[in-house]
This record gives C-alpha cells, sequence and structure tokens, in this order.
C-alpha cells in the first residue's frame, strides 16, 4: 500500500502543472529560439527553487487547485527556474562547459553567442511573468536579481589584495545562488499571504540553505563523477571554492605537489592530476564537516514555524545537501 500522504500527492500535482507551465512559458514563433529555451529546461534538474515557491505558499492562506493563490505560486515558481535557467545558459559560456545536466550544454549545441541570447530570452520571460504577482514582488525580485550578477561578478574578478579570500567565497556563494534560493521560499510566502514575520524567516532560511547548497556543489565538483556536468570545472576556470582554500592552507610537506600545481596553469593535465589529489585530501573532509554544520543551522531557522509536512519538506532538503556531498 502507497504510503504517499494528501501532502505529497497534493505537491506533486502542484509540480507537475509548474513543469507544463514552465515548458508553455518559453514557447515562441521562433522553432530554433523555443528548442534551444527548452533544452536545459527538458534536460532535468531538481526544481528546488520552484519546490521552495510552493513550500513557502503553505504557511500563509490555505488554498486548492485552481485558486488564484495556487495560479500566482505557479507563475513564481516558473520565474525562479526561469532566472535560473538563464543564469544557467550564461554560467556555461563563461564556464565554457560542455555539459549541463547530462546533455551538451547550450553552447556547446548552438555556440555561444546563441546561448547567451537565449539566456537573455529566459531572463526576458522572467521578467515579463514576475510583472503579474505585483510591484511589491517585482521589487524583491529585481534586489534578488542585482544580488545574482553581483555575485557572479564577484567570482569573476575574484578577491581583492588583501582581502579574506573565504569571505570573498562566501559572499559570492551568497549573491550568486542564495539570493535566488531565498527569494523563492520568500516569494511563496508572500504570494499566500503569510505573516511578514514568516516571510523573513523563510528568507532567512533560503539565505542559509542557498549558501550550503552551492557549498555541497562546489565539493562535488570535486569528488563526484555524477553530477551530469564535468568535474573539476571550478579548478579549470581558476575558481578557489572552499575544498580549494583549504588546501592550499596546508604546510604539510605532502601537499608541496598540489600547491606547485594550484599555483600553476590549469591545463587539462594539472587539472586532472590537482582532482586526483584533492579528491584524497583532508580539506574534502573539512569542507563535508561545514556543510553538515551550516545544514544544520539552516535547519534551526525553521524551528518557529508551526510543525507539519511544508516544514518537514524543508528540513529534508537540508539534510539532501548533506547525503549528496557524502
Ligand atoms: C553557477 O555557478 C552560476 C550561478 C549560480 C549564477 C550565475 C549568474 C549569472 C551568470 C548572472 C547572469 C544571469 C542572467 C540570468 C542574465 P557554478 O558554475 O558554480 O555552478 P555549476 O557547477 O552548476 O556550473
Ligand atoms: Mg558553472
Amino acid at each position: 500500500m502507497s504510503t504517499e500522504s494528501e501532502f505529497d500527492v497534493a505537491l506533486r500535482a502542484q509540480m507537475s502543472s509548474i513543469e507544463k507551465a514552465l515548458l508553455a512559458a518559453v514557447d515562441s514563433d521562433s522553432e530554433l529560439l523555443t528548442e534551444a529555451a527548452r533544452h536545459i529546461i527538458e534536460a532535468g534538474g531538481k526544481r528546488t527553487r520552484p519546490q521552495l515557491v510552493v513550500l513557502g505558499s503553505k504557511f500563509g492562506a490555505p488554498y486548492g487547485p485552481g485558486d488564484r493563490i495556487e495560479q500566482q505560486v505557479c507563475i513564481g515558481a516558473v520565474v525562479v527556474e526561469l532566472t535560473h535557467v538563464a543564469s544557467l545558459y550564461h554560467d556555461d559560456v563563461m564556464d565554457d562547459a560542455a555539459v549541463r545536466r547530462g546533455t551538451p550544454s547550450a553552447n556547446a549545441r548552438w555556440g555561444n553567442s546563441l546561448a547567451i541570447l537565449v539566456g537573455d530570452y529566459l531572463f526576458a520571460r522572467a521578467s515579463d511573468l514576475v510583472t503579474d504577482l505585483g510591484l511589491d514582488i517585482v521589487r524583491v525580485y529585481s534586489a534578488m536579481f542585482n544580488r545574482l550578477v553581483r555575485g557572479q561578478i564577484a567570482e569573476t574578478v575574484g578577491p581583492e589584495a588583501g582581502t579574506d579570500p573565504r569571505e570573498h567565497y562566501l559572499q559570492v556563494l551568497a549573491d550568486k545562488t542564495a539570493a535566488l534560493i531565498s527569494t523563492s521560499a520568500r516569494v511563496g510566502a508572500m504570494i499566500a499571504g503569510a505573516d511578514p514575520t514568516v516571510q523573513d524567516l523563510l528568507g532567512d532560511f533560503g539565505e542559509k540553505f542557498g549558501v550550503v547548497f552551492q557549498l555541497s556543489d562546489d565539493i562535488i565538483d570535486i569528488t563526484s563523477d555524477e553530477t551530469g556536468k564535468t568535474p573539476g570545472t571550478d579548478l579549470r576556470e581558476g575558481v578557489d571554492t572552499l575544498p580549494i582554500l583549504l588546501a592550499r592552507r596546508s604546510t604539510d610537506p605532502a601537499d608541496a605537489r598540489l600547491l606547485e600545481l594550484l599555483a600553476g596553469d590549469r591545463t587539462d593535465a594539472a587539472v586532472d592530476e590537482a582532482l586526483g589529489l584533492l579528491r584524497k585530501h583532508p580539506a574534502i573532509e573539512e569542507a563535508r564537516a561545514d556543510v553538515a554544520a551550516r545544514a544544520e543551522a539552516a535547519r534551526r531557522v525553521l524551528d518557529p514555524l508551526p510543525d507539519g509536512p511544508a516544514k518537514q519538506a524543508l528540513a529534508d532538503l537540508c539534510d539532501v545537501v548533506v547525503t549528496r556531498t557524502a
């Protein structure tokens, strides 16, 4: 007998209508544009951000299928996923990434120019749809988008001389990833008219969860061959993520070769060798411990929320981040 709860069934139905709306949102009169825009959406993805919009909405007024709140939640979920996917089109150009979600990246398939323009198109569609959610949400969305772009610029430019690279890294994660994740949970709560203190709490949860989510992604970039992306992309691009920052601090003579590789040109051979050394390095365990501690801190933010399946689902997301990093 199935153990799926009423909440899970309703959540699945809601996520499935969001999925349809997501594809409908990028339909255009150009076959090429529609195909290129659908490409990464159809390749899969966890839909974490839409899920956060839906879960955030469960802390406001109750609503059912077809209600105005449900329709607005669907729009909010589409807006955040389109924004996320748009950023991936651009990110893959910047990272010169050949694969995304286990499929050739848009830039690999159509070239950089088209990939950038299709990313712009996805963002244009998100910007159009967000206006249906009212000025308050447009304001939250615009402020988030400013942080998203600034975070990516800060990562590209790197830390300024004399500043702490770890502080810089954490600020990049907060801006390039946590801002959108936090906005997703907050917007869900706003749409459903949740109490402002609950909106703030969910925003705070998203800030903490978003940082740990990206931290975990950065560890997996080193340790896993099953991300649907090319392992070692951060290393290749010269982006110092937490495990690399931790390894750089080492004074152990056994790390001499790794430090030499990190200081040198990132050729394919150097990246492969550094990746092999990093995978066995204690910095990975240290970074994993940081993920576990931060996931726990994110979960604690949820404490004041009423117990129930939505709160549980948010807490479960924290567990998933820890287990996928292990
Ligand atoms: C992934 O980082 C990238 C981001 C989370 C943000 C990218 C943001 C932009 C490119 C700003 C411009 C956006 C738009 C919509 C115009 P990553 O390379 O660490 O993650 P990955 O491993 O998934 O590639
Ligand atoms: Mg990337």
